[in-house]
């Protein structure tokens, strides 16, 4: 027998999810933060773009990558035909800015991560796009640095592969966009991220 609640309520694992997190208490940034910063764009998007942490603007508008290496990012996605709104969904390692922007302790990333697992297997995405070396330590368990492994296919543990790219504080800090330099290269790998999805 349906209730009135059925009827009018959708049940959305991810929204679940997302209430979860806005209480969680599991770390000390939780005393720090304004507000919890789950995730943001097309839930249902083939590409999962995953960053490090909020940093100030994230912290206090509640969305993923608005300040400038977000402007940045969104800025050469559509430089290769990926739409922030429609084409990818955006998360954190982290769901809470950490002081000062700091890099993320691992034992934040420990008490965190299960979280975006659930928003891994919640999106199914075809591609995990890792945004840094926090994400591919956080995703894929290694230290290589990302000039090394950056534009390739690499298994992850979800079912998808991932691609490491540069993060976009990176880029901000090396803006040619030569070929050859940092945003050059982040471009060819975000074409290839296009052309794995479009098949
Ligand atoms: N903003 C985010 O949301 N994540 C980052 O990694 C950097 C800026």
């Amino acid at each position: 027998m349906n209730t009135p609640m059925d009827k009018d309520t959708h049940y959305n694992p991810l929204d679940v999810l997302a209430t979860t997190v806005s209480q969680c208490q599991a770390c000390e940034l939780a005393c720090t933060r304004t507000q919890t910063v789950f995730a943001d764009g097309n839930a249902s998007a083939k590409l999962l773009i995953i960053g490090e942490a909020p940093g100030q603007q994230e912290d206090e508008t509640g969305t993923p990558f608005v300040g400038r290496a977000g402007k940045l990012l969104k800025q050469l996605m559509e430089m290769v035909g990926i739409h922030r709104s429609t084409d990818v969904y955006i998360a954190n390692i982290l769901k809470c800015r950490p002081p000062n922007n700091r890099k993320p302790l691992p034992a934040e990333v420990v008490a965190c991560k299960g979280f975006l697992i659930q928003q891994i297997q919640l999106v199914q995405p075809k591609l995990l796009i890792l945004a840094g070396s926090t994400a591919v330590e956080g995703i894929l368990g290694i230290k290589t640095p990302i000039s090394k492994i950056r534009g390739q296919l690499i298994e992850s543990p979800f079912g998808m592969p991932a691609m490491p790219i540069f993060h976009p504080s990176y880029l901000l800090r090396n803006p040619i966009a030569s070929p050859e330099k940092p945003k050059g290269l982040t471009l060819a790998d975000l074409s290839l991220c296009k052309a794995y999805v479009s098949v």
